[in-house]
């Protein structure tokens, strides 16, 4: 019998082990099809892919910092499909696939945290819809990752979580606000998970770890069930590894439809209604293919930070070109990420509205306050039951005298009309297929910066507009990032065109192969499987250790 103390793996759960087999699997890469390969051939068990990824959390958490909480429930359930696998009963496109969730998605029976530790105890009565599809698919929740705390930067670190560190470069931030996520789908702690997305969130922790993510149409997926930040940016998707195992995410994420708990998704057209996205991942001939390139959304000022970043999107546009498709060049200065981020974001008008409409709902049980004033009613005082980081002081001070009543919001809504005009005008005026820039102008920040500078997601965000965003390469290396940091680009579309997005998406990735696997720190080993059985105690201990001085606790 050996015990794993999980403490270094973030806060929450000490694991018991008890092992009886030194057997390996190797994990790491690993995609839905690969598993399903050797799970049915009988090569290996359910139990034995769960244990595999387990084992490769217990290993390599300590040094990323990605996972909040695990799910006690993970290797019961992997036994009960082992158990309908040897009666025949196979069912669902993710049956035995391990994931993860941003811990803003509610799933029972783990607190849904937010990464706020005034947010501790607050437990779901019921999984988000979302989750609900992914479990009744067959997949196996490991637990839940970290994420900026309540989903408001992208820096990823929270008072309850810490800071989040990325794989290719232990002094960088993995993105975010997603970061848990994208730091622990590159180490292979999961073959996908989840995140949501109000600015950038799931797009900048994908390009910052070498990853596939989608953010889809407004309207396309419900939010219920999810803490939310703005009614009219949120969304909630998926990062992966691959574009095939991101797609099977996108049709089951979205086989949720029309729900009444959010009313965005009655923009639903009803011929996308039970898409299979995974069907879009033909082989794409690029010639005649016209795609945009917006020139706005670069830093051409040359630095270390930047080149990689022009570099990467130069290379990807000469192998466009190279393959017979038009670049056309969108100089129009509407197309300044800085500007909409300035005039058109509506998050302070949404926030306090849209948190309290969440923690008072009769879904939640536990001692959570129960409004968003009375989670930052200790604003001002020392308490460390929330991380509020300086960039954020004024955020919070708006959101907490801000409404949707304001004209400032309306002034806003009338912007984002005309932008959401202007750019269906570029796009048919141009016959685009797609748009695409960078997700960043420059690399992913080092941990300690005051903000994840120079991120392009507003447009999307405001206009409600799918992207698919895919790995385009890496800067070059460093002593402390062997293989370089991670580049990421956004390929945007017209509402409701996310097959198109998957099969341009696939054609550029055939031909770049740009992801790569972190390898610092032994993260290229293959982990031994360590778990027959495992219990999971909830303990509460903030590991603020890592956490830049600079960002004082609970005080803004
Ligand atoms: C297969 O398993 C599912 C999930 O446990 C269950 O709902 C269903 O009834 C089972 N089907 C058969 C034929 O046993
Ligand atoms: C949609 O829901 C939001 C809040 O969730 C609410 O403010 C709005 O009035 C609803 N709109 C309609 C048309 O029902
Ligand atoms: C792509 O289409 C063009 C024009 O139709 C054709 O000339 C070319 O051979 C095709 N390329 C491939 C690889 O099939
Ligand atoms: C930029 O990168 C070069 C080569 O990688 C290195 O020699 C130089 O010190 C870097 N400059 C800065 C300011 O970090
Ligand atoms: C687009 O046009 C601008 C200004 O004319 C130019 O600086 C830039 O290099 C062009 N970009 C591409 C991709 O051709
Ligand atoms: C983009 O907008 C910002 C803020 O309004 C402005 O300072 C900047 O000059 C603009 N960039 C360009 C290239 O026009
Ligand atoms: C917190 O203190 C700041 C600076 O003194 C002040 O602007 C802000 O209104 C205070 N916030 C609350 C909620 O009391
Ligand atoms: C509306 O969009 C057009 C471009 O289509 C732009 O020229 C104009 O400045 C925008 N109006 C406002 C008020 O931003
Ligand atoms: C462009 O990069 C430079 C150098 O890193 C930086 O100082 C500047 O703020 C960046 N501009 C934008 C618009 O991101």
């Amino acid at each position: 019998m050996r015990v794993f103390m999980a403490i270094p793996l973030v806060s929450l759960a000490y694991v018991q082990l008890s092992m009886s087999q030194s057997l390996t699997l190797d994990v790491r890469e690993a995609t839905i099809s690969s598993l399903h390969a050797s799970l049915f051939s009988g090569a290996t068990t359910c139990r034995d892919i769960v244990s595999s990824f387990i084992a490769r959390i217990e290993r390599f958490n300590p040094d990323i910092n990605a996972i909040i909480a695990l799910n006690p429930d993970a290797l019961a359930i992997a036994d009960s499909l082992d158990m309908r696998f040897s009666r025949g009963n196979v069912t669902g496109a993710l049956f035995c696939i391990p994931i993860l969730l941003k811990d803003n998605f509610d799933a029972t029976p783990m607190p849904s945290t937010g990464g706020c530790l005034a947010l501790r105890s607050s437990k779901p009565t019921q999984d988000a819809p979302t989750v609900a599809a992914l479990r009744y698919a067959g997949a196996v929740i490991l637990g839940k990752a970290n994420l900026h705390e309540l989903a408001l930067e992208g820096l990823s670190v929270s008072s309850l979580g810490g800071q989040t560190s990325n794989p290719y470069d232990f002094q960088r931030t993995a993105g975010g606000s997603s970061g848990g996520t994208g730091a622990a789908i590159a180490a292979s702690f999961a073959v996908f998970g989840t995140g949501t997305d109000t600015v950038n969130s799931l797009r900048s922790p994908a390009s910052a770890n070498s990853l596939f993510s989608f953010r889809p149409t407004r309207g396309l997926i419900s939010r219920a069930g999810v803490i939310p930040v703005s009614y009219t940016q949120d969304t909630v998707g998926a990062i992966g590894r691959c574009l095939e195992d991101i797609a099977t995410a996108l049709t089951v994420m979205s086989s949720v439809g029309y729900d009444p708990r959010d009313n965005v998704t009655s923009a639903l057209p009803p011929s996308t209604i039970g898409t299979d996205y995974t069907t879009y991942l033909t082989s794409l001939n690029l010639t005649g293919t016209r795609i945009g390139v917006l020139e706005g959304f670069f830093n051409r000022t040359v630095t270390n930070e930047t080149s990689p970043v022009n570099e990467a999107m130069s290379s990807v546009l000469t192998l466009l070109r190279s393959q017979g498709a038009t670049i056309i060049n969108v100089t129009d200065t509407i197309y300044n990420a800085t500007a909409i981020l300035g005039t058109m974001d509506t998050q302070t008008h949404e926030y306090r509205e849209e948190l309290t409409s969440y923690l008072s709902s009769p879904y939640l049980s536990g001692h959570q306050p129960r409004s968003m004033s009375d989670l930052y009613a200790l604003a001002n005082s020392t308490s460390p039951e929330y991380l509020v980081i300086p960039a954020q002081h004024a955020y919070i001070n708006s959101a907490l005298r801000s409404s949707t009543g304001d004209i400032a919001y309306l002034v806003k809504q009338s912007l984002i009309a005309n932008l959401t005009r202007t750019l269906r005008s570029t796009f048919l005026s141009n016959r685009l297929g797609a748009i695409i820039y960078p997700e960043q102008k420059n690399l992913v920040v080092p941990i300690g910066s005051a903000s994840q500078s120079g991120r392009n997601g507003i447009l999307a965000a405001v206009t409600g507009s799918p992207v698919v965003t895919v790995p385009i390469g890496f800067s070059p290396a460093t002593a402390s990032a062997p293989i370089g940091i991670p580049i990421g680009m956004e390929i945007l579309g017209l509402p409701f065109t996310e097959g198109g997005l998957l099969q341009l998406a696939k054609a550029i990735d055939d031909r770049l192969h740009a992801r790569r696997a972190p390898v610092t720190n032994g993260l290229e080993e293959i982990v031994e499987m360590s778990t027959t059985s495992y219990t999971y105690v909830p303990t509460i201990k903030p590991d603020t250790g890592n956490i830049p001085h600079e960002y004082p606790l609970g005080v803004y």
